[in-house]
């Protein structure tokens, strides 16, 4: 059975937000960024957080802010950040969610990401290198956390919806 929250995981620009909105207005469910709900308690953007406080306080505060989005009584579609199964609370409290794994190759990524100041893990490195290192540090993780996984690298926005309402309604 569906649990409330169904939660997307992936690396960054996988489409966790795009798809998020999109399946949260098929399915009628309200729709949560996590990175947004993280600017909105910091009071500060995301690549402030890192240069301010580290990557550390930004990982307490996303393990708080998961906590809290995973708490709420009321279901949602929620987009992660692509760090969030990092941490193993993180991945255990995921374990109280429908989790969809939204996989793309590291080429895809790093063409939808390029140009992207907001994201401090790619900062100063070759984008296309950074994202197949953390590609193999992180995928054993999003395996291990995923219901289901659906490939993005070809798909379209209505065709992964569609692919994600069929496995929701199993
Ligand atoms: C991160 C991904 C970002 C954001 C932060 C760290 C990561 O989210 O949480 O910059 O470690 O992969 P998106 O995956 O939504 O870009």
């Amino acid at each position: 059975m569906t649990k409330p929250v169904i939660a997307l995981i992936g690396l960054m620009g996988a489409g966790k937000s795009t798809l998020g909105q999109a399946l949260a207005r098929h399915l009628g469910l309200p729709f949560v960024d996590l990175d947004a709900r993280i600017v909105e308690q910091a009071g500060k953007a995301i690549p402030r957080i890192f240069a301010e406080d580290g990557e550390d306080a930004f990982r307490v505060l996303e393990s708080a802010c998961l906590e809290q989005c995973i708490a709420s009584p009321q279901g949602c579609v929620l987009a992660t950040g692509g760090g969030v199964i990092i941490r193993d609370n993180n991945r255990r409290q995921l374990g109280q969610c429908t989790v969809i794994w939204l996989d793309a190759s590291p080429e895809v990524l790093a063409r939808r990401v390029a140009g992207d100041g907001n994201r401090p893990v790619l900062q100063g490195d070759d984008a296309l290198v950074r994202l197949r290192e953390l590609d193999r540090q992180r995928r054993p993780w999003y395996q291990q956390c995923a219901d289901f996984r659906l490939a993005t690298d070809d798909c379209t926005i209505d065709e992964a919806v569609a692919r994600m309402d069929d496995f929701l309604r199993q």
